[in-house]
This record gives structure tokens, sequence and C-alpha cells, in this order.
């Protein structure tokens, strides 16, 4: 189904642009024939039309799973696992095309979209080995004449709410585990960012996953609450899994209690990052830049406060300063831009909001600062990489996500402290913290209140690791061993007369 694009992407396949949704094995329209503009945010162009559904499409498309689910959940796991690697392969194959729907849809640089391929692929592949390993377990104690059993099923039909930032990894590791679990897929990818998703899907059509397994709707920001409203309400669905702001995640999990689904969050965070003065300065440089500026900032595990011991504080900022300046701003057309647009206005606005409200608020800017304007770009949402010191608990920056470039600088003075101010928070996703003292590690480790602690370490994300939060970051995990749990129920059997 082909709706109104702009060819310019230089896919080697461009039948990998789709429009349409993917329903019961078949791309088709959604019902109403609607679409909505998808937007390049590095020019501000509408550059595609997708569907825009309606409650009749979501209800389609929960049929389809509800009907194929039955059949997927009793293949043999191996099969199940040589269809996500046969996705998986693909999905490399075309890591190229892949990569150019991400860059023009949600903006970041060629290399990081790239980058962002193969991690959401390593989840697929991660999933696929995981399919054949999902044991149950025997009780030795279960009294005279009785054997006592646990095996694991697949939840049932899963609803997975996909995010703009990371277009491809975010669904890959909602979907993978689904599958791999024996669970039928109803995915909903951002309306920013359908693209990728589609491209996606299309590409596990290709690797033969059985009609009605997958299904993909796509929806306007307007008509979005119309078509996940159909799936809070159908019973059918057994599990929500989502990705995105902390309100929407609270609101899902108030709408899915009439009918008690299972429900993954992964939502916001308000991530500390501490530098202790023992710290190696320089690998906390570096790793707060690699956790920083991954995707303009627009990552959920992006530190967004940084605590730095006094002692310290001067240096830290200094080297710090020197390496925020360097950083080139500009549209993924351009092979020497690091930090892409942000995604649209409201995004920069909220940055911008939050520069200024720290700056009235005895912030010192340090680097950036502003709006900026990259030459040959035509979008006005992108914003100069941005630090500022002197940051205190009052200012916005301190307790809300700014999710994007900018870089707030706390000083302080003991460890008692600075685990108070990281902990003080509603949120708990991930923490970083730089420091040598062995003791000082183990201990902070333990008292920080988030489900992901990095130490000495900026970059965390791994397929074989469980990410997810604790608070109101949300719970259930993604990715690793746990991360397959979450699409399974554990079931006990209790047989008697074993005498
Ligand atoms: C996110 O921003 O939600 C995910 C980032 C990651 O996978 O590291």
């Amino acid at each position: 189904m082909d709706r109104a694009f702009r060819n310019d992407l230089q896919l080697a396949r461009p039948e990998l642009i789709c429009a349409g949704n993917f329903i019961a094995g078949a791309w088709s329209a959604g019902q109403a024939g609607a679409s909505y503009p998808v937007t390049d945010p590095a020019s501000g162009e509408a550059f595609a039309e997708v569907a825009d559904s309606d409650a009749l499409d979501a209800r389609a498309a929960a049929d389809s799973a509800a009907a194929a689910f039955d059949a997927w959940r009793h293949r043999p796991a191996r099969e199940r696992a040589q269809l996500l690697k046969r996705w998986h392969a693909l999905i490399l194959a075309n890591a190229d095309d892949l990569a150019r729907l991400i860059s023009r849809e949600q903006g970041k640089p060629l290399a990081e979209a790239r980058g962002e391929v193969n991690y959401g692929a390593s989840y697929v592949e991660w999933f696929a080995e995981e399919a054949v390993r999902t044991y149950g377990d025997m009780i030795p104690e279960g009294g005279r004449g009785r054997k006592l059993m646990v095996v694991k099923e697949p939840v049932g039909v899963v609803a997975a709410i996909t995010p703009w930032n990371f277009p491809l990894a975010m669904i890959a590791r909602k979907i993978a585990p689904a599958l791999a679990a024996g669970c039928t897929v109803l995915a909903k990818p951002a309306e920013d960012t359908p693209l990728t998703a589609l491209a996606l899907v299309r590409l596990a059509q290709e690797a033969g996953i059985p009609s009605g397994v997958l299904n993909i709707v796509t929806a306007s920001r307007a008509r979005t609450p119309v078509v996940v409203g159909e799936w809070l309400n159908d019973a059918r669905v057994r599990k929500i899994t989502f990705t995105g702001s902390t309100a929407v995640g609270k609101s899902l999990a108030r709408d899915s209690a009439a009918t008690l689904k299972k429900l993954s969050l992964e939502l916001g965070g308000n991530a500390p990052f501490i530098v202790f003065g023992d710290a190696d300065l320089d690998a906390a440089v570096n790793g707060l830049m690699v956790s920083k500026f991954r995707n303009g900032g627009q990552t959920c595990v992006s530190p967004n406060r940084v605590y730095v011991q006094r002692d310290v504080y001067a240096d830290f900022a200094e080297r710090l300063a020197a390496k925020v300046r360097a950083l080139k701003v500009g549209p993924a057309t351009d092979p020497a831009a690091q930090i892409g647009p942000m995604i649209n206005a409201r995004a920069l606005d909220k940055i911008m909001q939050h520069v200024s409200d720290a700056l009235a608020r005895g912030g010192v800017l340090l680097a950036g600062g502003t709006q900026v304007q990259p030459a040959g770009a035509h979008g006005t949402t992108f914003h100069a990489p941005t630090l500022i010191g002197n940051a205190s608990a009052d200012m916005l920056l301190a307790r809300e996500e700014t999710f994007g470039p900018v870089v707030a600088l706390f000083p302080f003075d003991d460890e008692d402290e600075v685990v108070a101010l990281a902990n003080d928070t509603p949120f708990g996703l991930a923490a970083y913290f730089y420091a040598r003292d062995i003791a000082r590690v183990w201990r902070v480790a333990d008292r920080l209140e988030t489900g992901i602690v990095g130490i000495n370490e900026g970059a965390l994300a791994a397929e074989s690791a469980p990410f997810g939060g604790v608070k109101e970051s949300g719970y259930g995990r993604e990715g690793s061993r746990y991360g397959l749990d979450d699409y399974m129920h554990t079931k006990y059997l209790c047989l008697g007369g074993v005498e």
C-alpha cells in the first residue's frame, strides 16, 4: 500500500518504505482511508504519509493476533527461533536502508542510526537464542505422592507501544521477546517515527513470520488514544508493553485495570551522574559525553543532573566545556554532524524553557545556551550543546527530564549529601557514578534507587542486560533472560497419586 512520499531517501530497496497497516498478513490503508504526514525534523518538511488508523483498524489487528495465537504458541520454540534469526539476518542485510529511514524521520546522525540498527538487531538475535530456554522447574518438597512442577507459558496477545527516540531498537526489543515467548503482537509505533517500524515489519514478513503473528497499525497523535483505547478495553489483549512518558504510563496502568493486563512500563528518568573527588576525571568526562549526548540527549537514561564533588568541580567543568563546545550540530545528511535536530517544536520549547529557567535562578552558562540554525538545514529545532554550571535543586532541570543536549553541573561536598540528592526524585531509571575507592563503589551502588547503575561507565545498553526502572520510572525489564520472563506466565502443575 503506497501513499505519496518524497523518494529522495536513496534506499537500495525502496519497497521498504511502507505506508499502510499490516494486519493478518496483508498491507492495507486504514479502514477510513485517512492518513497523516511524517515530517523530517532536519528540514521541517513532510516527506511521507502513513495510515491514520481508527478503532476498526485496531480491532481488526486484535482479531488477527488473537486468531494467530494458538498456532504460534504451539509452534516448536526452535522454529520460532529460526524465524527470528532470519529476521535478524534481514535487518542486518538492510541496515543501510533502515539507518536512512531512522535518520530521516527521527533526525539522528547517520552513523548513530547505523549503530541503532545493530543495537536493535542484537535484541532480535538474543531473543532468538533465548526462545529455546524458557525453562520451568521441579519443586522437590511436594508432600507424599505429589509432584510439583512449574512451566512457563506465553501471556497471549501483546500490544507494543513504542517511542520516537529509538524508532528501531525500542520496537525490536519488545517484538522479539514477545515472539520468542510464543505471544502474538499488535504494534503501534510513535506517530513521529512510523516508517522504520513499518520497514521492520516488512522484513519480518519476508523472514516468514506467519500471518497474524505480528500486526502493526499507525496513528496520528489525535487518533492514538482511540487505537490504544480499543486494545485497553479488549480482554483478549493480555499485555501492554510501553516505552514513553510517566504520565502516559500511569494512564495505561489505570485504563488497563478493568481487564487486569500484565504491564511492562519503561518510563521517564531523571538520571543523576556523580563524579567523586577520587574519580578518573578524563574517564568521567568521556563517560558523560557518551551517555549525555547520545541521540542529542533524547534518551531516557541520559544523565540529567551531574553532581561534581567541590574539590574537582572547576577542573571537571573546564575539561567538559572544551568537549561540549567541540560538538558539531547538523542534519543527518552532514557526515560530520554529532547532534541532530530535536524531534519537534514541543521538545525544543521544553529545552529552551529549562535553560532560561536555570539561568534566571543563578546558573552560569559555560557553553551553548541557544537554539541554532546549522548551515544547510531548514528545520528549526536544533539546539546547541549546552553546559550550565552552578546548578541548584530549585531549577526545572533538577526536577524534570530535559530530554535534550543540556548538561547541568551541581557542586556537592560529601557522599551522604549527594546520595540523598540523587535519590530525591520520583524517578528511578538509571544512575551513574565515577569513583575509585572500592568501599565507596559498593556503598553508593547499593544506595542508589534506580534500576540501572553505571559505575565508571557511561555506555550501559546491552541486549544481554536487564533494562528498566523502579519508582515512577516503571516496572518490567527489557533484554536479558529477565526480559523474556516479562512475556510469560508462571504456571504451577500439581500431579497427585504418584505413590
Ligand atoms: C530509551 O531511551 O528509552 C532507551 C535507551 C537505551 O536503550 O539505552
